[in-house]
């Protein structure tokens, strides 16, 4: 059989993209990403302001009305493509890591993550569009730290959750992936830095400098690095990809 050449540019006209965690550094390279593609972008973030070409509104998704104001919302503008994205970030070994922490962690990345991915799968099965769930993993996931127990928890558990929802969505069209980012030159990272500073008594600026070095390739990531695999998952370049986790880590991760 001769094989069909399918090879169009990547065009995301006429997709309606939502971003969450959208004020952050991944978060806003995703929306400009989208937008530059053509799509329709709405973004939500805790912060009360955001610049970026995107319909915005603020939900605090650690809170049980902004869970249910964005669910609405999500609900209304009926999304085709979901970028769920917000998480935070601490640190803590099995000694030291309280269930405070754990209530945060889990209530962000998991919690809030796992309604807005529901909201989300409900709107395109009910209105039956071919839908694509973009969650983010971590390479924090793949594999627990000592310092990191319940971070990396929460990350394990978006990888199955992203495995699960894929099965459970493939009859209807929709495709679940995710993105394992190794260290991305972000806003996130000035906690991650201080946090190591404080647990391995590090300068300031040491443990940042320290990850870059060890990346296979040699630097920290740039989040347009993840908004460009975010980019191929959105679109029907991937049509044929769904319950996989990619690691854009520049070689951290050896799968
Ligand atoms: N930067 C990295 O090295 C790295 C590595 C692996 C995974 N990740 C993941 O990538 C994603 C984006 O990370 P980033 O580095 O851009 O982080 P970031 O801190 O720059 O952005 C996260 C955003 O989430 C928002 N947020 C925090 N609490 C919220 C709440 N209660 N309600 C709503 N929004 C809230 C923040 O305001 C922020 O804008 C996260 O899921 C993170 O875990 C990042």
């Amino acid at each position: 059989m001769q094989s069909q050449l399918n090879a169009a540019p990547t065009d995301l006209t006429g997709k309606v993209c939502l971003v969450t965690g959208a004020a952050g550094g991944i978060g806003h390279s995703a929306v400009s990403h989208f937008a530059a593609l053509g799509a329709t972008v709405y973004a939500t973030d805790i912060a009360d302001a955001f610049d970026g070409p995107a319909n915005y509104r603020s939900f605090n998704l650690l809170d049980e009305a902004g869970i249910s104001a964005c669910t609405d919302w999500i609900a209304e503008i009926k999304p085709d493509v979901l970028f769920n994205n917000a998480a935070i970030f601490d640190m803590g070994s099995v000694l030291e890591a309280d269930l405070a922490q754990f209530d945060r962690l889990f209530g962000l990345n998991v919690r809030a993550f796992y309604a807005v991915l529901q909201a989300s799968a409900k709107s395109m099965v009910a209105n039956g569009q071919a839908g694509s769930i973009i969650n983010l993993a971590s390479q924090a996931g793949h594999r627990g730290e000592a310092l990191v127990a319940h971070y990396c928890a929460t990350k394990a558990a978006v990888i199955s959750y992203t495995q699960s929802a894929a099965l459970a969505l493939a009859p209807h069209k929709v495709r679940v992936n995710a993105i394992s980012p190794g260290v991305i030159d972000t806003p996130m990272w000035k906690d991650v830095d201080a946090l190591f500073a404080k647990f391995e008594g590090k300068e300031i600026g040491q443990k940042k400098r320290e990850v870059g070095e060890a990346v296979p390739l040699g630097h920290m990531g740039d989040p347009s690095d993840v908004a460009r695999a975010a980019v191929f998952l959105a679109s029907d370049q991937s049509s044929y990809m769904t319950a996989q986790t990619i690691g854009i880590d520049g070689g951290n991760v050896l799968r």
